[in-house]
């Protein structure tokens, strides 16, 4: 495949994806599921903390998370309707530089013993500290770590854009009941993770009404 084909392709798969909220009754194929899946798994995060976790619903599970959630999401409503799938975006409360997640993330690299792990942890405590001044904030932390599963929720919705599937990422739900509610049906570890976004799948009822409108590119890119 030439370089000229790959970004006809890519360029069609982000012309052609737009929030979607209105699904049809197709049910998208495992493989392609477990596929976009794959490109969330495989994303990078910062320092290599993996900071997350993906959970998979299928139409039966949905109605599980509707009838949990549907009062306090609003940004949902048609999507926990109609959807193929859903994916929560988890992420991973209290990383800080001393924390065994941290450790964890060293060792699965190579760094987890003696010297190498001294100073990297001491880097990682200049870096949360003094550099993005979160360490001990709670709530900086997780943002840190939410912030990071949007790489995952971007790849996916291109993945699932190129595969024909349609998608929306969605954020309008009231944060604490929904991670109660979740950790309510034994879906998460609410002292170790948090919901940062949930992304519907499925295969549009129709095309939007409106063209996708963004502003001027000239506005938003600039060579410096
Ligand atoms: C992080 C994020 C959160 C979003 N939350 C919602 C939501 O809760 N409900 C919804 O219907 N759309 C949601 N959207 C979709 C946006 O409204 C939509 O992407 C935006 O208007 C641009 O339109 P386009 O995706 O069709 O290009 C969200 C988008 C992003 C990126």
């Amino acid at each position: 495949m030439t370089n000229e084909s790959v970004k006809q392709q890519v360029r069609e798969a982000f012309d052609r994806r737009v929030a979607v909220r209105v699904y049809n009754d197709q049910t998208i194929p495992r493989e392609d599921v477990e596929f976009i899946l794959d490109t969330a798994w495989l994303s990078p995060s910062s320092v290599g903390l993996e900071g997350w976790r993906f959970l998979v619903l299928d139409r039966e599970k949905i109605a599980e998370l509707k009838s949990a959630i549907k009062d306090v999401a609003w940004g949902a409503q048609p999507q926990l309707d109609t959807a193929s799938h859903f994916v929560i975006l988890l992420a991973e409360k209290n990383a800080r530089y001393d924390s065994q997640a941290i450790r964890e993330s060293l060792i699965r690299r190579g760094l987890g013993e003696g010297e190498a792990l001294t100073s990297r942890i001491d880097l990682y405590k200049s870096f949360q500290v003094r550099d993005m001044q979160m360490a001990d904030e709670p709530r900086a932390l997780w943002d840190w770590t939410a912030k990071q599963t949007y790489i995952a929720l971007g790849n996916m919705m291109t993945t699932a854009s190129l595969l024909g599937i349609d998608s929306c990422p969605i954020e309008g739900f009231e944060q604490t009941v929904v991670n109660q509610k979740l950790a309510d049906l034994g879906w998460i570890n609410p002292d170790k993770e948090a919901v940062a976004t949930l992304l519907s799948l499925g295969y549009r009822l129709k095309d939007p009404k409106h063209p996708r409108s963004r502003k001027p590119r000239q506005e938003v890119v600039e060579w410096v």
